[in-house]
């Protein structure tokens, strides 16, 4: 996935480029979306389905599967195994979002002030965002754009 990073905040006190955190860190401040995400997307739960796969594959073969099933696979901070890096095991929240530590640093510290916060995160995530994994053979091509509606 090439999307671009948000941009820094100018003062300077949060993660630049940010890492990944997984969704679990996502939960306290957006209760509602989280919750939904978790009991309806099928992204939370493609972790189930690609470990039954697993040991008929070969390690290169699992390789490919987390580009898409996975959070940040290949990218600084992002999921490297089910073991070191769990809360990235699923399609989370920064998959479309992008990394999130530097979101989480600056309204942890801005969010009682008036000064709103320099975007730290993405809002609406590119729709070739999404085609990185929604390939036009797995649900992507020209339609991508209307799954926007599904996201969560
Ligand atoms: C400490 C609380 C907190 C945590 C943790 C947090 N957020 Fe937020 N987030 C906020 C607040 C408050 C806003 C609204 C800020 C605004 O409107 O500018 C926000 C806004 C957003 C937005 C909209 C951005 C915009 O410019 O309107 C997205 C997307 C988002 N958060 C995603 C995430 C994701 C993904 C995570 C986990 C990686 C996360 N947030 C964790 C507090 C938090
Ligand atoms: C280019 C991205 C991409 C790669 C690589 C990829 N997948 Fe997928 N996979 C998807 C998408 C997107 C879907 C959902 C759309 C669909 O079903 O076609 C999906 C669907 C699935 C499903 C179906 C889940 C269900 O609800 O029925 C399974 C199982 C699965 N993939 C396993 C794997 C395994 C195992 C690998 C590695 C060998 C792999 N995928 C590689 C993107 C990918
Ligand atoms: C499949 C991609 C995708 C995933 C996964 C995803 N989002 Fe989003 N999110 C979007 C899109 C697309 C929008 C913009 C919707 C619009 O503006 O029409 C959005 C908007 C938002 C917003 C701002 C608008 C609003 O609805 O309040 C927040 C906050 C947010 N997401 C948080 C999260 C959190 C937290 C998670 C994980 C629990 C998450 N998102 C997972 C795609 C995603
Ligand atoms: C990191 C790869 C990845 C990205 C990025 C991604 N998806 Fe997905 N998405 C998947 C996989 C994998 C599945 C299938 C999960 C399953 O069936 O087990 C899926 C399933 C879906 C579904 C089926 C419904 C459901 O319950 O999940 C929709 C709709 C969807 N994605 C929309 C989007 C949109 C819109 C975006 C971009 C804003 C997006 N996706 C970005 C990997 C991705």
């Amino acid at each position: 996935m090439e999307a671009a990073a948000p941009a820094p905040d100018p003062a300077g006190e949060t993660d630049f480029p940010p890492a990944y955190v997984g969704s679990p860190s996502c939960r306290d401040c957006h209760l509602e979306i989280y919750e939904r995400f978790v009991r309806g997307s099928k992204k939370a739960r493609t972790r189930e389905q690609v470990e039954k796969m697993l040991p008929k594959l070969t390690g290169e073969e699992q390789q490919t599967c987390f580009q898409c099933h996975a959070t940040g696979y290949g990218q600084p901070g992002g999921f490297i195994s089910y073991f070191q890096t769990p809360d990235l095991g699923d399609v989370g929240c920064e998959a479309c979002h992008g990394p999130g530590s530097a979101h989480l640093q600056s309204q942890s510290q801005w969010q009682m002030q008036d000064d709103p916060p320099a975007e730290t995160i993405r809002r609406r995530p590119d729709p070739q965002t999404c085609a990185s994994c929604h390939t036009p053979e797995r649900g992507g091509g020209p339609d991508a754009v209307r799954m926007f509606s599904g996201a969560h």
